[in-house]
């Protein structure tokens, strides 16, 4: 089974982005061949600074590796380094329907908060994805809540592309894909975590613990210092009522179990069991700040010592290109022979 994610460089990684992702790539590299990219072209898509870029690849190259993504066990590359994603984004627009990048939340809402030029870069995001995805022909996608959506479209996108182009010579429809079988791209699946696939701010649990939309004092950065994580777990907005439980109307209360759980390595029954005896809200959030520094205090030290050094950096995600074009390089040829672009595959390609 072969898994893909894409991550971007930008924004400070938080405990969402933690629990609801990086730590399912971790996990990935046991259960399959993973790949994990840094998709620098995707922020491109707003207002950025190119220096600024390049080094926030650098941060979360380095952040990766600390949180446990392993080069002899995963493929983790930049995005920007593998031209195939930037091809195939533009053969798959002529499966994509206008109407519906129009509608997708992302875009919508980004195009409102945009206080400069919305760039078509944002209208065509998720084909992007969708290409990043397809090129490898993955199975799955581990992804938070947030992603269902453009995860909804990339498997549009393959099907519909599928039906429109089967390979030449083969009747149309019908087969399961696979690298050599009939159908020419996977229809993936995606992966979101039971647990923790929506961690929420904590200053305001009703919104998603986000480094743009949300409060400073509710987002846990992955690499706050432990004195900070502290600060603002105690800190965290709570419910009424002092029971230990997760519900509807204690989002606050419900976050923090998750969150516990997640860290723990239970369940949260379990956890709400285990707090039974608590004297109240305090109990909960001096357990759930304990877990938490706990969980993320070796990421930060192995950081700092891996951020260090840049020139190591850049091999890890060069190594890691030159493993991911060789792959996506043969869907890509697949593709233009469906497609009838270039020259057929039997002929040799011009120079
Ligand atoms: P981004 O940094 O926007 O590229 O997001 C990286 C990953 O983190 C994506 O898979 C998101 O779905 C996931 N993610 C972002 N925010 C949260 C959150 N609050 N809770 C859980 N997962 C999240
Ligand atoms: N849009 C994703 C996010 O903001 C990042 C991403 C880009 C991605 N390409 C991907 C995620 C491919 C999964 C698969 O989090």
């Amino acid at each position: 089974m072969r898994i893909f994610s894409g991550i971007q460089p930008t924004g400070t990684k938080h405990l969402g982005n933690y629990i609801g992702a990086i730590r399912q790539y971790v996990h990935g590299q046991d259960r399959g061949e993973a790949l994990y990219c840094i998709v620098d072209l995707h922020a491109t898509t707003v207002a950025y600074e190119p220096a600024e870029l390049r080094r926030s690849v650098y941060d979360l190259t380095a952040l990766l590796l600390a949180a446990g993504l392993d080069p002899s066990r995963c493929i983790l590359f930049r995005q920007g380094d593998v031209h195939e994603h930037t091809e195939l984004c533009w053969l798959l627009c002529s499966v994509t329907e206008l109407g519906r990048l129009q509608r997708m939340h992302q875009f919508r809402d980004k195009s409102v908060t945009q206080r400069e030029l919305v760039s078509a870069g944002l209208l065509l995001y998720p084909v992007l994805q969708a290409a990043d995805v397809l090129a490898y022909r993955a199975h799955e996608v581990p992804v938070g809540e947030d992603q269902r959506e453009h995860l909804e479209l990339m498997r549009d996108v393959a099907r519909r592309f599928n039906t429109r182009f089967p390979r030449p010579g083969t009747p149309h429809g019908g087969g399961q894909a696979s690298g050599d079988g009939e159908e020419v791209l996977v229809v993936p699946e995606h992966r979101i975590p039971e647990i923790g696939a929506r961690i929420m701010d904590l200053q305001d649990p009703t919104r998603k613990m986000s480094t743009t939309g949300g409060s400073e004092a509710g987002t846990v950065y992955v690499l706050d210092e432990p004195s900070a994580i502290v600060k603002k777990i105690k800190g965290a907005v709570t419910d009424s009522g002092k029971e230990i439980v997760r519900a509807p109307e204690k989002p606050g209360v419900s976050n923090l179990i998750e969150i516990l759980a997640v860290a723990r390595g239970h369940t949260p029954e379990q956890v709400e069991a285990e707090m039974r005896d608590a004297r109240g809200y305090g109990d909960l959030k001096a357990a759930v700040a304990d877990a938490v520094v706990e969980m993320l205090a070796p990421i930060r030290a192995r950081y700092v010592e891996l951020r260090a050094d840049e020139d190591a950096l850049e091999t890890v995600l060069a190594d890691g290109a030159a493993r991911a074009r060789a792959i996506a390089s043969d869907t890509l040829a697949d593709v233009r022979d469906c497609m009838g672009v270039g020259p057929p595959r039997t002929v040799r390609a011009p120079r």
